[in-house]
C-alpha cells in the first residue's frame, strides 16, 4: 500500500470544493446500474466529510447536482434525489459539530428533499465547526445571472449607486457571500474541466485533478490532493521574491 502523506497541519487550506465526478464510470466499469455508482459514491461523502472535519477544514463545498443534470434520464434524476434525501444525516452533522447548508435553485427539487434540507439547514445552523455546503441545482451562471439580477433591481430602487458597485458587491450578492473564496478546487474522475462550478470563487484557487473514480476517493486521496496544494507557491500575481518577503514579515 501506498505510504501516506505527510501534511502541514498549520496549512490546511480553508475552503475546498470538490467535483465529484466518476460515479457512472464506477459503475460501468463493474457492470452495474449507473444508480449504485452513485450509492457507493454517496457513502465516500461520508468518509470525506469526517476526514476534513479531523484535518480543520473550515468550508466544504461539494457538486451534488448541477444545473445541467436536470436533463439526465429521469429515472436517474428521481434516483439521485431519493438518494439525497437518504443520505442527509443530521445526527452525523451534530456529532461533528458540522453546520450544514445548501446552494443553488433549491427550489427546483422535489418538496420532500427541500424540507429535509431545510430542516437539517435549520437545525445545525448554530454548529461551529466545519461548514458542509451542497450545491444543488447549481450552476455559476445561474448565481452570477441571480447575483445581477439582485444588485441590478437595488440600483433600480435607488438602494445602490451604480459607481459603487465593485467585485465587494457581486460577491456580497452570490450564494456563497458568507464563505471565503476557495483554496483547493479537486476534481476526480480524470476530466479537466469546471463545469460551470463555482467560477468566481475558483479565481485563485488551486486546481487539483485525478483519475480516482469518487466511489474510491477515500481519505488517504484527500491528504494527497492536500500535500499536493501544501507544494505550491500561490503568488496572486506577485513574484516569488514578493510573495517570501511578506511570508518573513507575517
Ligand atoms: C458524478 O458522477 C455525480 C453526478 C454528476 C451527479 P457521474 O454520474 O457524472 O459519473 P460519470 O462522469 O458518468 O462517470
Ligand atoms: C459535474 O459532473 C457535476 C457534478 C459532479 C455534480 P458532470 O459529470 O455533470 O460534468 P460533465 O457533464 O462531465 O462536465
Ligand atoms: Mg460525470
Amino acid at each position: 500500500m501506498e505510504k501516506d502523506v505527510q501534511l502541514d497541519l498549520n496549512r490546511i487550506p480553508r475552503h475546498v470544493a470538490i467535483i465529484m465526478d466518476g460515479n457512472g464510470r464506477w459503475a460501468k466499469q463493474r457492470g452495474l446500474e449507473r444508480s449504485l455508482g452513485h450509492q457507493v459514491g454517496a457513502e465516500t461523502v461520508h468518509q470525506i466529510t469526517e476526514e476534513a472535519v479531523r484535518l480543520g477544514i473550515e468550508y466544504l463545498t461539494l457538486y451534488t447536482f448541477s444545473t445541467e443534470n436536470w436533463n439526465r434520464p429521469e429515472q436517474e434524476v428521481t434516483a439521485l434525489m431519493g438518494l439525497l434525501f437518504q443520505h442527509i444525516e443530521e445526527e452525523t452533522f451534530m456529532k461533528n459539530n458540522v453546520s450544514f447548508k445548501v446552494i443553488g435553485d433549491i427550489g427546483k427539487l422535489p418538496d420532500f428533499v427541500k424540507g429535509k434540507l431545510m430542516n437539517c439547514m435549520e437545525h445545525t445552523s448554530k454548529n461551529t465547526g466545519m461548514s458542509l455546503v451542497l450545491a444543488l441545482s447549481y450552476s455559476s451562471k445561474w448565481e452570477l445571472t441571480e447575483a445581477t439580477r439582485q444588485i441590478a433591481a437595488e440600483v433600480k430602487a435607488g438602494k445602490l449607486e451604480l459607481s459603487d458597485i465593485d467585485s465587494d458587491t457581486i460577491q456580497q450578492h452570490l450564494a456563497t457571500r458568507d464563505m471565503p473564496d476557495v483554496d483547493l478546487l479537486i476534481r476526480t474522475g480524470g476530466e479537466q474541466r469546471l463545469s460551470n462550478y463555482l467560477l468566481w470563487q475558483c479565481a485563485y484557487a488551486e486546481l487539483y485533478f485525478c483519475d480516482t473514480y469518487w466511489p474510491d476517493f477515500k481519505e488517504p486521496e484527500l491528504r494527497k490532493a492536500i500535500a499536493d496544494y501544501q507544494n505550491r507557491e500561490r503568488r496572486y500575481g506577485l513574484t516569488s521574491e514578493q510573495v517570501n518577503e511578506l511570508e518573513i514579515k507575517s
